[in-house]
């Protein structure tokens, strides 16, 4: 049984992370921006025996953050999957007014949110301490696209920040990856995506249990192959 812990199980992919694991035996700490509305964790973690429970956690609010690592009591990190994310602003940017607030938002919840996570949990990490944050094929140089400046830009800083994480706890055996979960069917994904929550979360947790230290600093598919930077 291993200690796992999810930043943002409301729903979508982190809801299917805390299903997975507790099915098959882990115990799992759910954290969610807000408890009172994340009915269907609520609901399988009242089904889980003890398997799940739910904690709040804004990752946007690095007090917050620091409250929640409190509240989980220091219990042993064996997987750490930092999920939350948002959209950040679609609007056409360079034919009208910039949101700067939502850049704002982006970048706390998916930049700030992350370190703020790691550095909380990191002392109930250990040699063997697999880290696993949600990053994007946005991120990657080789993606072909043009606009969402504020999301592309967010990931592509994650990605390098976890790498250079990656590199100075090293020497401590803690694993520390990014991930592309593939195009997925949830809220941000949309109907039209390419594969369910389900494909996702099982490809993600097949990698996750064969990482090694070898593999700390990279960018990884949800399928277990390496990602283009
Ligand atoms: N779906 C895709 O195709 C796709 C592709 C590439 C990358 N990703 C990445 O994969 C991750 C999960 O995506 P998803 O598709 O599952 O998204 P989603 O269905 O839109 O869910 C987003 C999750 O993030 C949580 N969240 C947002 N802001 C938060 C905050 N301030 N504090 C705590 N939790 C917060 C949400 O909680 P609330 O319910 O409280 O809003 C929700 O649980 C994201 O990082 C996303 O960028 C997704």
């Amino acid at each position: 049984m291993a200690n796992v812990f999810v930043i943002g199980a409301s729903r979508g992919i982190g809801l299917e992370l805390a299903r997975s694991h507790a099915a098959r035996g882990d115990r799992v700490f759910a954290f969610v921006r807000n408890p009172d509305s994340a009915g269907e964790l609520t609901e399988a973690a009242g089904e889980s025996a003890g398997a799940i429970s739910v904690h709040a956690m804004d990752i946007g609010d690095p007090a917050s953050v620091a409250q929640a690592a409190a509240d989980a009591g220091g219990e042993t990190v064996d997987y750490l999957y930092t999920v939350a994310g948002v959209t950040g602003p679609t609007n056409n940017e360079l034919e009208s007014e910039i949101d700067w607030d939502a850049w704002d938002q982006a970048f706390a919840i998916m930049v700030k949110g992350p370190l703020a996570v790691f550095k909380a949990f990191l002392p109930a990490m250990h040699d063997g301490t697999k880290v696993i944050n949600y990053s994007s094929q946005l991120a990657a140089s080789t993606w072909p696209y043009g606009g969402m400046y504020a999301y592309g830009t967010m990931k592509n800083g994650l990605n390098r920040m976890m790498r250079s994480i990656a590199i100075d706890v090293k020497e401590r055996g803690i694993i520390v990856i990014t991930l592309h979960p593939g195009w997925v069917k949830t809220d941000m994904g949309g109907p039209d995506a390419d594969i369910t929550t389900e494909e996702s979360v099982s490809g993600t947790i097949a990698l996750a249990d064969h990482l090694t230290i070898e593999d700390s600093g990279d960018f990884f598919n949800w399928n277990g192959e390496r990602h283009a930077w």
